[in-house]
């Protein structure tokens, strides 16, 4: 299977977010990846609703939204109308998981679960089948321009053998560190999508380095 790459935007110039917006439509990327972030859950805050609209006037390929939120159930149907097609919530933060997985699925857009670099897979043994992504933190959730955590290889060879023996047909994504050092590791050991923020925005020619993370 063909593997996606899915630019962050926390990375962009948000000065000339439009500009920046442009060039991921015009590259081989498959996704935007959104990071929402309240200065809650996580110690950051990043950009909100006006954002995302303005975001989505631009956009042409699908908004994976990565909400680092607690109580993500009050903005379910917000960020569907936002354009969210993928609406990843964080396993810490929920109480009634599964409730919350099949609220996101009621509104039409794909349920998407993330785990913190300490929370293991198995924890999503019980709702595997019910979701459409599983998001694995390669670093801890707050900041783009972190170091890889190694240990995110293995828990990804966890995600796939578990995703396998249920029959659930869950994506598995990995977030945070990603780039030409360890991508190819990453679709060995059964990445389906690479959300990439610095190793795109910080590369000199941005369109290339997408292309590169796409090629293998
Ligand atoms: C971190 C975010 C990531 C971040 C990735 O909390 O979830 O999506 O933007 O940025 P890089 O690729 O720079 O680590
Ligand atoms: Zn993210």
């Amino acid at each position: 299977m063909n593997h996606k790459i899915a630019p962050s935007l926390l990375a962009a110039d948000f000065a000339n977010l439009q500009r920046d917006i442009e060039m991921v439509n015009q590259s081989s990327a498959d996704w935007f990846h959104l990071d929402i972030m309240d200065g809650v859950f996580v110690p950051n805050i990043s950009y909100g609703m006006p954002v995302m609209e303005a975001i989505q006037k631009h956009a042409n390929l699908p908004l994976d939204v990565h909400l680092m939120i607690v109580e993500p159930d009050k903005y379910i149907a917000t960020f569907k109308k936002l354009g969210a097609q993928v609406l990843t919530v964080h396993y810490e933060v929920c109480n009634h998981l599964h409730r919350t997985i099949y609220a996101i699925k009621e509104e039409g857009m794909l349920a998407g679960v993330a785990l913190n670099p300490h929370t293991p897979v198995s924890v999503l043994k019980d709702v595997i089948k019910d979701i459409d992504l599983v998001l694995i933190m390669s670093v801890n959730p707050g900041f783009g321009g972190q170091k890889f955590i190694a240990n995110t290889i293995q828990k990804v060879q966890e995600a796939r053998e578990m995703i396998s023996n249920s029959g659930s047909r869950a994506l598995i994504e990995v977030d945070g560190g990603v780039g030409l050092q360890n991508y190819t590791d990453l679709i060995k050991s059964g990445a389906d999508v690479l959300v990439a923020g610095s190793s795109v925005f910080s590369a000199p020619n941005p369109i290339e380095a997408i292309k590169k993370l796409k090629t293998i």
